[in-house]
């Protein structure tokens, strides 16, 4: 059986996909297959110094990418609550890319 790869992912025009953990790691890594494939991705980070580092190294390599960073700290229940309702029901796709540990 041929293995699943970033290249079987369909065409994303249209959807806004979240990232989380999207400034390292397999959250950047889904960020740029996503974005690869058209998506307009949420990179929803709690560093966002590093995030805008990680966007701006995902613009030089794709300059159409649609990459916005929201800030998202997925241990404060405050931070999860500041998301503006009109913005998550907009949301096509939620990638987690971190396990949380109590
Ligand atoms: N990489 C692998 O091959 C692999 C294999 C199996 C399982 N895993 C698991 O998959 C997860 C991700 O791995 P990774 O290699 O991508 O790790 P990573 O490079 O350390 O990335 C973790 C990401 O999660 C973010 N994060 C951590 N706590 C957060 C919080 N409270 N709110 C929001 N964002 C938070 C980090 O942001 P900051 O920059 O703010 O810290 C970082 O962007 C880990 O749990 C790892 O154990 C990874």
């Amino acid at each position: 059986m041929r293995k699943w790869t970033a290249a079987d992912i369909p065409d994303q025009t249209g959807r806004l996909v979240v990232v989380t953990g999207a400034n390292s790691g397999l959250g950047l890594e889904t960020t740029r297959a996503m974005a690869q494939r058209q998506a307009h991705v949420i990179m929803a980070c709690r560093n966002l110094e590093k995030a805008e580092v990680a966007r701006q190294e995902l613009l030089r390599q794709l300059p159409q990418a649609q990459l916005t960073v929201r800030a998202l700290d997925l241990s404060r229940q405050a931070s999860v609550h500041a998301l503006p309702r009109r913005f998550v029901r907009s949301i096509s796709a939620l990638i987690c890319s971190l396990i949380m540990r109590g």
